[in-house]
């Protein structure tokens, strides 16, 4: 089996992670007889630099034709303030990669891991079985739709957004959370508005609408606040929780919490929904950012983006077995104390990607 592979380091550390997540990813195929087909190109700040557009089009085209894609992390300083032509997508190279290739599904798990438990703000027994998968709408709503901008109101300055869904991409996201819950424990949140905004109460009602398509699954709607705070009280009890854009946004921040650093998360932005089996394309990325306060320094957690590699292996290889061999070595590794600081570990990222491939020894 071949696999062809985007790799997109972008800005700062993302480039330092990327290449401990290849060289994992590399491993991996070479013991399951898959062949990986690696092109790397510029993305973001990187390609400003280099093209004067955040995404050039012709790293785009290759990441239509690419298997999967694997972004390290994009923006610094130099560039967050430049604006450019177009719409939302248009100002950053991720979100127009993302909208372009539509992975409206953004998977992003959280899990406990025994090592870093003093890391976590938890009492002991509180987080322990925490395994959260918070399903984020990566393509539409407030984020994206229109009409949006800002101007002068009657002599007050006005800024303004939507807040709009349509029913196929609620439903869509929906279908995806429930193929999610039937992989996992059968349960699923999805947290909303519905109390106070019209785009909520349409969310409601089709999601409604996508359950009785998966009856063996329990359904349960919880207003977005409540849930946040029943998170963070009992993280243990949730398991799929699906909301939109910005509500999923916030959610999956705030899921992180349980895996101790915000550098042990990974994620996927998946094109299709997961069903069991299936071979999807997808970008997959670690969810924290460029991190320009530690870039150079060879010191950044690569943990985030090992897991989304093994991620990639589970949905678009259809491999959940290399994704479980890949997040068993991470395991012994944190047991054997390695880690970068961040987890307070005194190891460089090589080191620690290194530790990972042992560990995947036969
Ligand atoms: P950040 O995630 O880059 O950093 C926040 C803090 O966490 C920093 O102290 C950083 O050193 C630390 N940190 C993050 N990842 C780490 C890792 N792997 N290992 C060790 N420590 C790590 O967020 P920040 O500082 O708000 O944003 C920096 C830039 O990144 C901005 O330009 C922002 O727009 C961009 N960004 C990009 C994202 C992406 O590429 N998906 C996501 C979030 C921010
Ligand atoms: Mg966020």
């Amino acid at each position: 089996q071949k696999l062809d592979i985007l790799a997109l380091g972008g800005d700062g550390i993302g480039p330092e992670v990327l290449e401990a997540g290849l060289a994992v990813a590399e491993t991996v195929a070479g013991r399951n007889d898959l062949q990986l087909n690696v092109q790397h190109d510029l993305l973001h700040g990187a390609a400003w630099d280099q093209h004067g557009t955040f995404l050039h089009d012709e790293t785009l085209a290759r990441a239509k034709s690419a298997d999967a894609v694997l972004v390290g992390a994009v923006g610094g300083p130099q560039w967050d303030d430049i604006r450019v032509d177009g719409g939302p997508e248009m100002q950053d190279g991720l979100m127009r990669l993302r909208h372009a290739l539509d992975s409206f599904a953004g998977l992003r798990p959280a899990r406990f891991w025994a090592p870093l438990a003093e890391r976590t703000p938890f009492r002991p027994g509180v987080a322990e079985d925490a395994d959260i998968m918070v399903l984020r709408e990566m393509c539409g709503g407030v984020m994206f739709a229109q009409p949006r901008g800002q101007t002068l109101r009657d002599g007050v300055r006005y800024g303004y957004d939507t807040a709009a869904y349509d029913d196929r991409e609620v439903s869509r996201i929906m279908r995806a959370g429930f193929e999610l819950a039937r992989q996992r424990s059968g349960r699923i949140v999805s947290a909303d508005k519905a109390n106070v905004m019209e785009s909520y109460k349409l969310w409601r009602q089709v999601a409604d609408e996508v359950a009785g398509e998966f009856p063996d699954m329990a359904l349960t709607h919880m207003y977005a606040d409540n849930c946040a705070y029943q998170m963070a009280r009992d993280p243990a009890a949730f398991d799929v929780i699906v909301g939109c854009n910005l509500i999923g946004d916030f959610l999956s921040d705030l899921a992180a919490v349980v895996s101790g650093s915000l550098g042990m998360l990974p994620s996927a932005c998946l094109c299709d929904v997961p069903v069991v089996g299936a071979r999807i394309k997808g970008i997959y990325e670690p969810v924290h950012g460029s991190a320009p306060d530690i870039a150079g320094q060879g010191i950044a957690n690569p943990f985030g983006m090992i897991l989304s590699v093994a991620m990639m292996f589970r949905y678009t290889v259809g491999r959940p077995d290399l994704q479980s061999q890949i997040e068993q070595a991470v395991e012994r590794v944190l047991s054997a104390g390695i880690g970068t600081p961040d987890i307070g570990g005194t190891h460089a990222t090589q080191d620690v990607a290194d530790a990972v491939i042992r560990e995947l020894a036969p």
